[in-house]
């Protein structure tokens, strides 16, 4: 078991311990949160899934127009991915501790996948959507709009009614956030006390700036990452470790 500093724990759990009050724990999290329940991460090195395909290709609107059939399957493989994982002692953890203290904890997610819902945080804030839920690759024009339900088979399945494609419910490249997604996050950075940051680069904004923003609005942020991420700068702590081993090291008890 690879834990941070006895020393470097407890000054978090006492972090954590002050800030027992409604919205006081904030928790940002991001792919390597659900790493250790087999989920590929993008950036690491050979196992990130950008270091074996082109985001371009494969999360963009206009790589989705060019191969809709080519990424459509990638996503349907995905999807199967996400489907036979498990929320890891991690993700328990924060459910855990959820349970224990209604309402102190927010979670903040760039995860695509339903982890955090499936281990109980069913109101977990998705910045990136789910990869899990199908939309129109367009509006649809007609009133009552077609249900994507209903779209029929194929690859991707099309509207019956006027061939529009199905596409993944998750935000690509180029996209903007959820709005209403995007203003609870801020809210919740600017209303903790402590913001823990797991499992994510910080590469890729707006995201990124809530641990610069939870600081700035007098919270105390740690990172948890078994690496170096590019927000080490803006935090208090740099808990080196992983999601599902810290976690509950540090959530335990409280
Ligand atoms: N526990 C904690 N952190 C881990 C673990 C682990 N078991 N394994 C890897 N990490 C860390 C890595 O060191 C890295 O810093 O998780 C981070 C994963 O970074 P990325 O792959 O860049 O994922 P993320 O930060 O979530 O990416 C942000 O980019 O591709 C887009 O929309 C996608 O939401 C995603 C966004």
């Amino acid at each position: 078991m690879n834990l941070p500093p006895r020393a470097e724990l407890d000054a978090a759990r006492e972090r954590v311990h002050a800030a027992l009050q409604p919205g006081g724990l904030a928790v940002l999290t991001g792919a390597g949160m659900s790493a250790e329940s087999g989920i590929p991460t993008f950036r690491d090195a050979m196992t990130g899934l950008w270091s074996r395909f082109d985001p371009a290709e494969l999360a963009s609107d206009a790589g989705f127009r060019a191969q809709p059939q080519r990424v459509w399957q990638w996503y349907a493989e995905r999807r199967d991915g996400v489907r036979r994982a498990e929320p890891n002692a991690g993700h328990r953890a924060l459910a855990a501790f959820d349970q224990r203290h209604p309402g102190v904890l927010a979670i903040v997610t760039q995860n695509v996948d339903d982890l955090h819902q499936r281990a109980g945080n069913r109101d977990a804030i998705r910045l990136h959507g789910d990869i899990l839920e199908d939309r129109w690759l367009d509006a649809c024009a007609r009133q009552p709009p077609c249900a994507v339900a209903a779209a029929s088979g194929g690859t991707p399945p099309r509207c019956a009614e006027c061939g529009n494609p199905v596409r993944p419910g998750v935000v690509w490249f180029g996209e903007m956030l959820p709005a209403h997604a995007l203003a609870q996050a801020e809210q919740a950075a600017r209303q903790c006390r402590v913001l823990l940051v797991v499992g994510t680069s910080g590469a890729v904004w707006p995201a990124a700036g809530l641990a610069a923003a939870a600081r700035r609005a007098g919270a105390w942020v740690a990172i948890v990452n078994p690496h170096a991420s590019e927000i080490d700068d803006e935090v208090h702590l740099l808990l080196r470790g992983s999601a599902a081993q810290v976690l509950p090291a540090l959530l335990a008890g409280l």
